[in-house]
Formats: structure tokens, sequence, C-alpha cells
């Protein structure tokens, strides 16, 4: 099932999400990450976070191949990619993130329930995390630049925090504008999306 994409000023994106719990059915958990997957590609992201689907759950999915490969374009083909920098598609299970280390770097960020709206947030190169996997398997990962960038914004999600929660005065108060409109449905996806205030549709 293809969810709609909950847009900014739902309640839902700001609030913490609680753990899944251990006794869950399988096959739910099972379910439900299918759909974050099927969701995520069909909007075409890189990464999407249960409270996007309106569920206010620990868990989110990546695949971070698109950004990855696009960065990789601009290195030697020879060079040979850092592990903890390749490629993942993977969906974590109340993560916890352990450490974050390494310069802060900037890249411009967006996000499905923010679409049309990017801005440059800065990040720590390197991360490990805590969480389970879908056979609830606990993992400790390090994960580096892109992959570390789009887990950092998916975990931020589970935390009730929105990219632009990372920008500067200036620049908020240079979006708002268009954060309102976003919120009241005054805007356009390629993908289906539940406005606050409308319900479901
Ligand atoms: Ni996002």
């Amino acid at each position: 099932m293809i969810y709609p994409i909950v847009a900014f000023g739902d309640p839902v994106l700001k609030t913490r999400a609680k753990d899944i719990p251990a006794d869950l059915p399988a096959d739910e958990l099972k379910q439900l990450v299918d759909d974050m997957f099927a969701t995520m590609y069909h909007a075409n992201g890189v990464g999407l976070a249960a409270p996007q689907i309106g569920k206010g759950v620990r868990l989110f999915v990546i695949d971070s191949a698109p950004m990855v490969a696009g960065d990789e374009d601009e290195e030697d083909e020879e060079e040979e990619i850092d592990p903890s920098e390749a490629p993942v598609k993977r969906a974590f299970i109340n993560p916890t993130i352990v450490s974050e280390t390494g310069e802060e770097w900037g890249f411009e960020e967006g996000c499905l329930s923010i679409p049309g709206v990017r801005e440059t947030v800065y990040r720590h190169e390197t991360i490990v995390i805590r969480y389970e996997d879908e056979q609830r398997v606990q993992h400790e990962d390090t994960f580096s630049g892109m992959t570390a960038r789009v887990i950092q914004h998916e975990y931020d999600h589970l935390e009730g925090v929105l990219f632009t929660d990372h920008l500067s005065s200036f620049k908020k108060q240079l979006i708002k504008g268009k954060l309102t409109r976003i919120s009241k449905g005054d805007v356009s996806a390629d993908y289906r999306m539940r406005f606050p205030g409308q319900g479901r549709r």
C-alpha cells in the first residue's frame, strides 16, 4: 500500500515517535516496512520516516543509492569507496544515534513532507547508530558521508525535528510563507499528500 505523505504543519511531524513494541506481530511489522519502502520509492525519496505516513513510531527506511551514486561521479573512478560510505537500503527500527563525529558539512536537503523547499543543512560526517532490523536483531553500525546524512535526516523525524528546524532564524523567516502555504495544501507534488486539518483521504 502506498500511503499519502503527511505535509508540514501536521502535529505528528513535531512529536517524538514511540518505540515499536517487542511483541508487535512479525507480519504486521513486515507489512509496515514494505509499505514504507513502496511509499518512498513512489515519491522518488531516498528516505522516509513513519511519522511522514502519520504513524508516530520509531521506524525509518532509507535507500541512499541515488545520492551516493551522484556523489561518486565526481570522484576518481579508481578510488575505492569507504565501506561506511557505501549506499545502504535498510529499515531502522527503534534506532538510537550513539555518536556523531567529524567535521560538519553542508548540503542542500529537501523533504517529502516539505515539497519545493531545499536549504543547506550542516551535519556531522560520521555517526554510530544502534537499531533493530526487521527480524528484531540488534545492530550497531557506523555510517559516513551521504548515507550518514540521510540517516540523520530520517532520525530527526523520529525526534519531531525537521530539516528546516536546523536553519538560521533569518533563513526560517525567508521560507515562512512557503511553509504556511504547504500546511494549507497550497503546493503541488507528484505524489499524494495529506494536509493538516484535512483528515485522511
Ligand atoms: Ni524528511
